[in-house]
């Protein structure tokens, strides 16, 4: 199942509830909501005061990318305030299992996101305990950059292990997704694209949601 997730970092602020409704209302799958910290990424966002507060007015299942140092002592806060995933980096992680268990005991889906740069391999001790991946296609930190063209190959290589170890864990990709590569981003193997600008950054976001899930049918009918 291909699924749409926008991403709210590139909402207007002042008015996230409209972009969470509009979201629901285009057929999104998942809302993505990017947490920054402003040491592991210079950039500094939303608490989990925003996640409860959307919570309370989308049923959208709310996909929480942690770009923060020390996940352990976030994610419980986050698992307070209502997130149905939870992904952390494995650069941000020193004991990645036990912040990985740690997920799945909260019963939210765990997931493990790479920076562009770090190897897929470095899942090798991890990956059977995962629910979904999320690859990093730019270095996270800002919405709105230029999809990194040499993310294509590193897609396909993840989804043969995937496959060729008989799991099947989702690829969630992030960063320069839009209408014009996303038909390329499916099949190289991705089944969650998140959209930030291509989608809140347009003049009409509904309109991009829908024209997205069309795109999606056509691979799932074939
Ligand atoms: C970047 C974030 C992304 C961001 C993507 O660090 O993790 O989720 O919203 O934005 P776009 O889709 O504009 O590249
Ligand atoms: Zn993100």
């Amino acid at each position: 199942m291909i699924q749409i997730a926008p991403s709210i970092l590139s909402a207007n602020f002042a008015k996230i509830e409209d972009a969470a409704k509009i979201a629901e209302e285009a057929g999104a799958d998942l809302l993505h909501i990017d947490i920054m910290d402003g040491h592991f990424v210079p950039n500094l966002t939303f608490g989990p005061q925003l996640v409860a507060a959307l919570k309370k007015i989308t049923s959208l299942p709310l996909d929480v990318h942690l770009m923060v140092e020390n996940p352990r002592f976030f994610i419980p806060l986050f698992h307070e305030a209502g997130a149905d995933m939870i992904s952390i980096h494995l650069e941000a992680s020193t004991h990645l299992h036990k912040d990985i268990t740690l997920i799945k005991e909260f019963n939210k889906k765990a997931g493990v996101a790479l920076n562009p740069a770090t190897p897929i391999h470095l899942m090798h001790d991890i990956l059977k305990e995962l629910d979904f991946i999320l690859l990093m296609t730019v270095n996270p930190g800002w919405g709105g950059q230029e999809f990194i063209e040499s993310c294509h190959s590193k897609i396909s290589q993840l989804k043969n292990w995937i496959q060729g170890q008989k799991l099947q864990i989702p690829i969630e990709i992030d960063g320069g997704v839009k209408l014009e590569n996303m038909e390329e981003l499916i099949m190289d193997g991705t089944e969650i694209l998140v959209a930030g600008s291509s989608i809140f950054g347009e003049k009409n976001p509904r309109e991009t949601i829908q024209k997205m899930k069309e795109i999606v049918k056509k691979f799932e009918k074939s």
